[in-house]
Parts: structure tokens; C-alpha cells; sequence
């Protein structure tokens, strides 16, 4: 295991952001920025023990700071969307900022996604972590309380990832953390995510609106959104269903049904490449790059394009507080918030 650090450039506001390279004993490898706790890249082999990098991201800092698709962020501090960006905790009003349409999008414009982390290295013989800490006060894009977060990455010699994240306030607020990842395990960006074999272990979902705020849970069953049996993921993308078309594609919560592990798969059969995900939430976003665009210069020399790749958003019930039919999450004094994903590549 090894951990190499490079200088990434600097903020428009003067912070320095570095490049953190996790390395197992086979040189796959993960990277990540002081920044947003953004994953860069995740280089894995294929079949044929090639190694290609299966996320996208982005060659610099300045991109990054243009950017407005949480590439590989931290989504915080409440990933999704809070709908007409308010909410209220024991009677008191808190008013978000809103930064899609009325609503709160992970965490407001200023959100973790764009914070500058402390980092702590950690090396063992078969895992390489970084802990990434930072303090969000008060007020913070509209949530109350001071809330310390820690997000813990750590990547083992048997090509895990594991996620964890931790929080604690000195008041009642809301937080939900996720990763904001777009994979793609074709290698470096060879064909879209379309061809990809989706599976979720969810017999529910939730349906949204035009503005993808949760409108009600439905059934699976009979719908583009049954993936329980393992489905290319552009097979029903086009048809004809109003949730479809409500979010340009796929951008909705799956209810995740606890009985298994991995809860989710994804592979791309050309390449051979696998992902198995495990997590202790209750819910995942599936988002398939509805709305990437054109516009970026990507990793490895490639333009984007939408559905180049896809989120597997792993999280607490978006917009919780806000709707009476999905159980709310809200942390208080003197508790402990936390949430591990497990990303597992075969
Ligand atoms: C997703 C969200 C999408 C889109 C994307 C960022 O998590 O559900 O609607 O906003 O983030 O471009």
C-alpha cells in the first residue's frame, strides 16, 4: 500500500488543493482531493488485468470550481434535494439557499462539494485511508447547528472502497452524506453506461416531479424501475412513462429492501468489470448523467457526454422532512450521525 500526494492547483479564492493517490499492492489505485473530497479517478482492472480508471473527473482545479455536476463529491449537507429549500425542526422555520429551481440541491450552491477538508494519511499493510474533517458552522447555507463532519476513504489490497462518514451538531439539523460518483466500468470513458447491467435489491421507488422533488412511493413491479432481477440500464430509458420523462431519465430513490449484500451491481459485460455496493442506508439515487452535456473536458482526453456515466447515491430518504410518507432523519445533540457504502470492484 502507498499513498503519493501531488499539488493540484489553487482555489479562485487562494486555498491550496492537493491530490491524494491511494495504491494497493496491485496498483489499482483511488484519488482523491483535499477539495470537496472529490474522487478523481478509480483505476481498476479489466479481464485482461488492464488497468483503465472507471469514474469520471476532471484535469483541474479550475474545472472543478466551474463545474456544476458534483463530479465524485461529497454531497452535503443533505444530498438531494430539500423541496422549496426550508424546512422546520421542532416548529422553527430554517431557509436553505435555493440553487435548483425552488429547491436546495445537495446542500445549497456553497455546499461540501466546494469545502476545503482537513486530511489525515493513514497507511496500513493491507488498506490506505485518508480522514477528511471539516467543521460547517451554524448557519451554513441556511442549517442550523455547528456540525463536524468526518468522511473516511479507505481502499484495501482486494480493491474495496469503503466510505464512512460521521457527523455531530450542538443543535437539532438535518444531514444525509453521499458520495456524488459517476461511474462508468467500461475504462476510461470507452462507451457510455446504456450497455451497463444494473441490478438493485428496491421493490419500491419513489416517484418524483418535473422538478424531481418526491412526490409518493410506488411499486416496482411491472415498471422501467424493476431491477431486481439485473437489467441493461438503457433498455427502458426511452419509453414511454411519465417518471421517465418527469426526470429526462433515470434521477429517483429506490426504497433498498435490507435482505442482501450487495444490495446493488453493476457491470459492464464487455470489459468484465464489476461493482458490488453494500450500504447501511436505506435508500439509493439512481442518476443516469441526465444532464451531463457537452461541455466538460474529462480525464483520459474525453468529452463529455450525457449518460457517460452513472450515481449510485446511497443516502437517507431525500426530502424526508418535507414529505409525511418517508420516515425523517434529523440528528441531535449528543448523537452521533453515520452512514458507511461500501464499493466493492471485481
Ligand atoms: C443528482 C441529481 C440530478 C442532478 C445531478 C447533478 O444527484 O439527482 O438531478 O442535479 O445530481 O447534475
Amino acid at each position: 500500500m502507498n499513498i503519493i500526494k501531488r499539488y493540484f492547483g489553487k482555489t479562485t479564492d487562494g486555498q491550496e488543493v492537493y491530490e491524494y493517490s491511494l495504491y494497493n499492492d496491485s496498483s489499482s489505485h483511488i484519488s482523491v482531493l483535499n477539495y470537496g473530497g472529490v474522487i478523481t479517478e478509480i483505476y481498476i482492472p479489466d479481464q485482461e488485468g488492464r488497468l483503465e480508471n472507471v469514474v469520471l473527473g476532471l484535469e483541474n482545479i479550475e474545472d472543478y470550481e466551474k463545474s456544476d455536476i458534483y463530479l465524485g463529491c461529497i454531497a452535503g449537507r443533505t444530498a438531494g434535494r430539500i423541496s422549496n429549500a426550508s424546512f422546520k425542526i421542532d416548529g422553527n422555520l430554517y431557509n436553505l439557499q435555493a440553487n435548483n429551481n425552488k429547491a436546495n440541491l445537495h446542500g445549497g450552491p456553497d455546499g461540501f462539494n466546494k469545502r476545503i477538508l482537513d486530511v489525515k494519511e493513514i497507511l496500513e499493510n493491507d488498506y490506505a485511508a485518508l480522514e477528511l474533517s471539516l467543521l460547517s458552522p451554524d448557519g451554513d447555507q441556511g442549517y442550523p447547528g455547528n456540525l463536524r463532519v468526518k468522511a473516511t476513504y479507505k481502499f484495501d489490497n482486494k480493491n474495496n472502497l469503503e466510505l464512512s462518514y460521521e457527523a455531530v451538531t450542538d443543535k437539532k439539523t438535518l444531514i444525509t452524506l453521499t458520495n456524488h460518483s459517476y461511474f462508468n466500468l467500461s475504462g476510461n470513458c470507452k462507451r457510455d453506461i446504456l450497455d451497463h447491467v444494473l441490478k438493485i435489491d428496491a421493490d419500491k421507488y419513489i416517484e418524483v416531479d418535473i422538478e424531481t422533488v418526491p412526490t409518493k412511493i410506488s411499486e416496482v413491479q411491472g415498471t422501467p424501475f424493476d431491477f431486481r432481477a439485473g437489467k441493461v440500464v438503457g433498455s427502458n430509458i426511452n419509453s414511454e412513462n411519465q417518471q421517465l420523462k418527469n426526470a429526462s431519465g433515470y434521477d429517483h430513490p429506490f426504497v433498498l429492501n435490507q435482505k442482501s449484500s450487495p444490495q446493488i451491481t453493476l457491470e459492464d459485460i464487455t470489459s468484465g468489470r464489476r461493482l458490488e455496493i453494500t450500504t447501511d442506508q436505506p435508500s439509493v439515487v439512481l442518476y443516469t448523467g441526465n444532464f451531463i452535456g457537452h461541455s466538460y473536458a474529462l480525464r483520459g482526453d474525453v468529452k463529455s457526454t450525457n449518460h457517460l456515466g452513472l450515481c449510485l447515491e446511497t443516502q437517507w430518504f431525500p426530502d424526508a422532512i418535507n414529505q409525511s410518507f418517508l420516515p425523517k432523519y434529523i440528528l441531535s445533540p449528543g448523537e452521533v450521525y453515520t452512514a458507511r457504502t461500501v464499493y466493492s470492484f471485481r
